[in-house]
């Protein structure tokens, strides 16, 4: 009896174990699929099938649709996001219009930011430290590691020649304006930083460049 019982066992433990193995383009057995399969979820479509992913369906909608089935018909465009009317301006976002030339009209701009002056100074050193430190030094002496270049093993590295020393006479008097616009749209070897900087951090940039002058 117990043999018996035992060779039934057997077999169904080799039976277990085979349909876990996966391979190819078999998967292999799944307990509760839809645990693995996460139902998509398609912004610009909607799934008009009622009977799609049938086979992972595990809970009983009342109108008896399937899984992937994610139709709404309280929007008129088979869509599940709208799309923004056009022309739609994302919030934040400020179209800078001056074009690269325009240096002399930008210089006369005013900075917009107001308040705590510790504090702009104090977040304008973080990004100066981030996005400018490395060609204009932490003076702005134009003398940063890639400026100067770096001997690695007796070899120079990483030279970016004519870096402007921006506590020179030719920039002293130059205005935030002028400066948050040769971040915009960089400057002769300088290249513009305008898609890497908010129009906010550039002013707070600016500011804490003309700091480093006094
Ligand atoms: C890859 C190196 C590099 C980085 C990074 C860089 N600069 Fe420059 N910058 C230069 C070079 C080179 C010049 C000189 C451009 C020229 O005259 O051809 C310059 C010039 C300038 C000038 C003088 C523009 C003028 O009126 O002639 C200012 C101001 C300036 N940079 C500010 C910044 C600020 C602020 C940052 C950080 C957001 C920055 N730069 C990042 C290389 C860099």
């Amino acid at each position: 009896m117990t043999s018996v019982l035992n060779k039934k066992l057997a077999a169904l433990t080799v039976l277990a174990l085979a349909s876990c193995k996966a391979g190819g383009d078999y998967q292999g057995m799944e307990y509760a699929p839809n645990m693995y399969h996460s139902v998509a979820y398609e912004p610009y479509t909607q799934i008009t099938d009622k009977d799609a992913g049938r086979w992972v369906t595990s809970i009983e909608y009342e109108d008896g649709h399937a899984e992937y089935y994610n139709s709404n018909n309280l929007n008129p465009h088979k869509m599940n996001m709208r799309m923004p009317p056009p022309h739609t301006v994302s919030r934040n976002y400020m179209p800078y219009r001056l074009p690269a030339d325009s240096l002399e009209v930008a210089a006369k701009k005013v900075s917009p930011l107001k308040g705590d002056e510790k504090a702009i100074l104090a977040e304008g050193k973080v990004l100066y430290e981030i996005y400018c430190d490395h060609c204009h030094g932490a003076k702005g002496e134009g003398d940063g590691k890639v400026a100067t270049g770096v001997t690695i093993d007796g070899v120079e590295r990483g030279f970016y020649a004519g870096v402007a020393n921006l506590k020179g006479d030719a920039y002293k008097n130059i205005t935030e304006g002028h400066i948050f616009h040769v971040i915009t749209m960089g400057k002769g070897l300088m290249m513009p930083h305008g898609s890497q900087i908010s129009p906010e951090d550039r002013w707070k940039i600016a500011r804490y460049v003309k700091s480093l002058q006094q």
